[in-house]
């Protein structure tokens, strides 16, 4: 449950939990130096630019400019609030936080997020109550020893049952007084048509429970126990469920993933936990959408290669078509596995067992492949079948922006079916231009929307004060953030000058305290690649950057004189007429 964590228990947790510990269980991680590298699970890339720092305890990519500290990395991943993040980590490094009942300010002031999130949990109890204890639930614990869940499968998935009525969560909710609108927001009562009142989203159906990477309840899935229509339902989405980004399965699968440097994707709830009970545990689901990006980018941090399950060829090629561009682009290997016709996972592993499904896993197909395989199959390897293979596989070979693996395809396509490469060449190079001309599709990387460009002097000197705390006193003296033309860097600067060294101790700490995301990500870029600073370095640096000021704007100490006079700040006007005298005797 989510509530307020006191200063020491935050201070207990930012000692224990390791940032490299944490980001690891989540992005693979070399060591590269002192600092461990990997691939950014914010932005696509192929060439590691995602830094984590063991000694400094933050994070930063070159690549899309983000960062921060091991809070900072969760709330990003997980979409959590800083609470939930603190929370998250106290749980996993068992540093126990009293649970103290909140006042009612507190509660008002506990975020949408995390309301919706207790709703979740309490309707997930109650769906699990229902399901193991009610009588109604008879009928659905047969269905499941039906279909052969266990009841240790029932509690791994935590699955549910939501009872027939029409208000039987309305009236839960109602004694646990759960208000009826956030019931609402979180997507599990329906306003009634007529105005008047809400009904039960979830009726008459097994309930699986959505988690988000950290276990956390974000959604819920509902299947009919008959044959009734439509087969499932989900959760709409909601502030805290995202299809876009949300795999069903990856919390208990991502240990195993690790361990087997692959992943297998499959389409649905069942699927997913008949992998498991098969001891296929590296299996996640997308529940009825396609593979997003996003999905591939989580993935990419467990895994190095994916592998889609799917039940006919014509589903494989639909998939294949549609994430060949994402695989590469996002540089994971993809192949996709093919069960026969009729089959899905559950059904085949029931039918056959799982030594036979890892033998079709064995023989899946890269996705290019798969696709040059299912056109040849298509179409036939005489001369019009060829003419129509190289038409139908431009299009696909033109998603692959890298141009040396776009070559190698190109390649292995025109040996494949025995043509000459520069016919496919002309072939693809035709289909790009219509696909130029028709797309809006960014090239590469998307670029990063931030459009603070600070000023660089201000920024070092900000990196500085970071790092060197011995140094703020003259700061202070010299008056060095009165002399800022940024206004942002001055308002950091001031910051770091007020929680010094009371409130915070370390750059990783100072980030907790910055609720600006361009803030944070700036102070993270400039902690991350220093060398260490001294008292030379940091003289050496402000004498270059009064210099560089005074240049800049003639007399500028004389501006901030006479700005300080203005302002009555008359401790400011004294420092500055000492500098002032400094710096004539050190013109002499
Ligand atoms: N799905 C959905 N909405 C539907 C149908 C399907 O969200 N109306 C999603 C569900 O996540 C489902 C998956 O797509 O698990 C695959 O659908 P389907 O193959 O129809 O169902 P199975 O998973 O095979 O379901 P079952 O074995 O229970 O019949
Ligand atoms: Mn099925």
């Amino acid at each position: 449950m989510a509530f307020f964590i006191p200063e020491d228990k935050l201070a207990e947790i930012r000692n224990t939990a390791d940032i490299v510990d944490v980001v690891s269980s989540r992005v693979l991680l070399k060591k590269a130096g002192k600092d461990y590298t990997g691939l950014c699970p914010f932005h696509s890339e192929k060439t590691p630019s995602f830094t984590v720092s063991p000694s400094k305890q933050i994070f930063h990519c070159f690549g899309c400019g983000t960062g921060g500290n091991v809070f900072n990395f969760l709330m990003m991943y997980d979409n959590l609030s800083f609470p939930e993040a603190a929370e998250n980590l106290a749980r996993q490094y068992g540093i126990s936080i009293s649970a103290r009942k909140m006042s009612g300010a507190e509660k008002q002031r506990m975020s949408e997020r995390e309301q919706l999130l207790q709703i979740n949990r309490k309707a997930a109890d109650f769906f699990r109550k229902m399901l193991l204890k009610n009588p109604e639930g008879e009928y659905a614990r047969n269905y499941l020893k039906n279909r052969k869940i266990n009841r240790d499968l029932v509690d791994r998935f935590s699955l549910g049952f939501a009872p027939a009525g029409w208000n039987g969560l309305i009236r839960f909710f109602n004694r646990n007084r759960v208000a009826v609108d956030m019931a609402e927001k979180a997507g599990l009562v329906v306003p009634r048509k007529s105005g008047n009142g809400h009904y039960d989203r979830f009726r008459n159906r097994i309930i699986f429970p959505i988690a988000d990477a950290s276990g956390q309840i974000i959604a819920f899935g509902g299947r009919v126990l008959d044959d009734e229509k439509p087969k499932y339902l989900n959760s709409p989405e909601t502030p805290v469920y995202n299809k876009r980004l949300t795999l069903y399965g990856l919390n208990a699968s991502r240990e195993a993933c690790r361990t087997h440097h692959a992943v297998f994707v499959v389409e649905g709830y069942f699927d997913l936990i008949t992998m498991h009970q098969f001891g296929i545990a590296n299996t996640v689901a997308t529940l009825g959408t396609s593979l997003t990006r996003e999905h591939v980018r989580r993935l990419k941090g467990y895994a190095k290669k994916a592998f889609l399950v799917f039940d006919s060829d014509a589903a494989g090629v639909r998939a294949a078509q549609r994430t060949t561009g994402i695989f590469m682009d996002e540089g994971m290997d993809a192949a996709v596995v093919l069960l026969p016709e009729g089959h899905d996972p559950d059904s085949f592993l029931f039918a056959r067992g799982a030594e036979s499904f890892q033998q079709v896993a064995a023989s899946a197909k890269g996705l290019v492949d798969f696709q040059i395989d299912a056109s040849i199959g298509r179409n036939g390897l005489n001369l019009e079948g060829k003419v129509r293979i190289v038409s139908e596989m431009a299009e696909p070979l033109t998603q692959i922006a890298d141009s040396a693996a776009r070559s190698i395809y190109i390649r292995h396509l025109a040996e494949r079916i025995g043509v000459d490469e520069t016919t496919v060449l002309e072939k693809i190079a035709e289909s790009r231009e219509k696909s130029n001309a028709a797309s809006d599709r960014p090239p590469g990387v998307a670029p990063d929307g931030h459009a603070w460009i600070p000023d660089r002097f201000e920024a070092r000197v900000l990196a500085m004060m970071l790092q060197y705390p011995e140094i703020h006193d003259e700061i202070r003296t010299r008056a060095v953030l009165e002399c800022f033309g940024d206004e942002r860097l001055k308002a950091i600067g001031e910051q770091i000058l007020n929680e010094y060294p009371h409130k915070v101790k370390t750059p990783a700490e100072f980030m907790n305290r910055l609720d600006d995301e361009d803030q944070r990500r700036l102070v993270a870029k400039l902690c991350i690649d220093e060398a260490p600073w001294g008292e030379q370095s940091c003289r050496m640096l402000l004498s270059q950057f009064f210099k560089a000021k005074e240049g800049k704007r003639g007399n500028g100490l004389l501006e901030r004189i006479r700005a300080a006079e203005q302002k009555g700040d008359q401790d400011l006007v004294m420092k500055l007429l000492k500098e002032k005298q400094n710096q004539m005797a050190g013109r002499h």
